[in-house]
């Protein structure tokens, strides 16, 4: 396992960690290795049974669950309020979704409640963390591989990822010179139900072919915690390869690969 400092010394207060979209998929995951390497952990999604069943199996150390969500004013400022009013060492800004098809066929109100809970609620809770934050502190964003290449059948997702990874870059420069470490987090497609929940079950059976465990994911992420230097963590061999394409074939030639692929799953 990862090693990650939880406490200062044999006797110092233990580390606190704050992950939002705990419930399942790879905030479970952060929650429960963090929570394995010493971190007392606050766990937030909406759904309280899976919330409770996460802390029963975590190992005993006064963990705690919080249900909110974060597309709406209250439980967004529930959780911002926390941020502020306690100091948490370690903030994972995970929780998020998608939702694939035709952007024109959606409507306008299932568009803007993605980018509440994809961009605005991780815009404000890293805030919300950040204006409290001590040296030593450290902030986990999750965007993703969609942020250098946009996949269309989710255009709204990877725009939302695009600024979270630039984001991400510009406050970890800013952070720097207070000793507050800043990732932003890219994976590519990930065996979570994520893929089933944006709603193309054909297009899950194509991708968990190729997907990484959530495991690889957040070990890749805690790897680089414990280094505190990169500002963009993409994990696995296969998606630094695609981000090098990125970097080297002609945007339209990808966007038009990256959609037929989109269209053909
Ligand atoms: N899986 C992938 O292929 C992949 C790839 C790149 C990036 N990512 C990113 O990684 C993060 C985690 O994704 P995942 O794969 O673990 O997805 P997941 O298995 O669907 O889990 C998403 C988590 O977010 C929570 N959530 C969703 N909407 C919420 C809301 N309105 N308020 C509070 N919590 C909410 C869900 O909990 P409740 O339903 O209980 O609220 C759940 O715990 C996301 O930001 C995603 O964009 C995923």
């Amino acid at each position: 396992m990862t090693q990650i400092a939880a406490s200062p010394g044999p006797d110092g207060p233990r580390r606190r960690a704050l992950i939002t979209g705990a419930s399942e998929g790879l905030g479970r995951v952060f929650a429960t290795k963090l929570a394995h390497a010493g971190y007392r952990c606050v766990a937030v999604a909406r759904n309280e049974a899976r919330l409770r069943e996460l802390i029963d199996e975590m190992p005993v150390g006064d963990h705690e669950w919080m249900v909110a969500d974060l597309g709406t004013t209250d439980g967004l400022e529930r959780c911002a309020t926390r941020l502020s009013e306690e100091h948490f060492d370690l903030l994972v800004n995970n929780a998020g979704f998608s939702r694939f098809g035709l952007f024109h066929e959606s409507t306008a109100a299932e568009q803007e409640q993605m980018l509440d809970v994809d961009c605005r609620a991780v815009l404000l809770l890293a805030h919300a963390f950040l204006a409290v934050a001590r040296p030593g502190d450290a902030l986990i964003n999750l965007s993703s591989v969609t942020s250098f290449l946009p996949t269309p059948i989710q255009p709204t997702y990877c725009a939302a990822k695009a600024f979270i990874a630039s984001l991400s870059e510009s406050l970890w420069y800013q952070q720097r010179s207070r000793d507050v470490y800043v990732q932003g987090l890219c994976p590519g497609a990930t065996r979570t139900r994520f893929i089933e929940r944006a709603g193309d079950v054909r297009m899950k059976f194509l991708l968990d072919a190729i997907s990484q465990s959530p495991e690889a994911v957040v070990d890749a992420s805690l790897r680089a915690l414990a280094r505190r230097r990169r500002p963009i963590v993409v994990p696995g061999l296969r998606n630094r390869l695609l981000v090098l394409a990125t970097k080297l074939l002609p945007r339209r030639a990808l966007v038009l690969a990256s959609g037929r692929a989109g269209d053909l799953a």
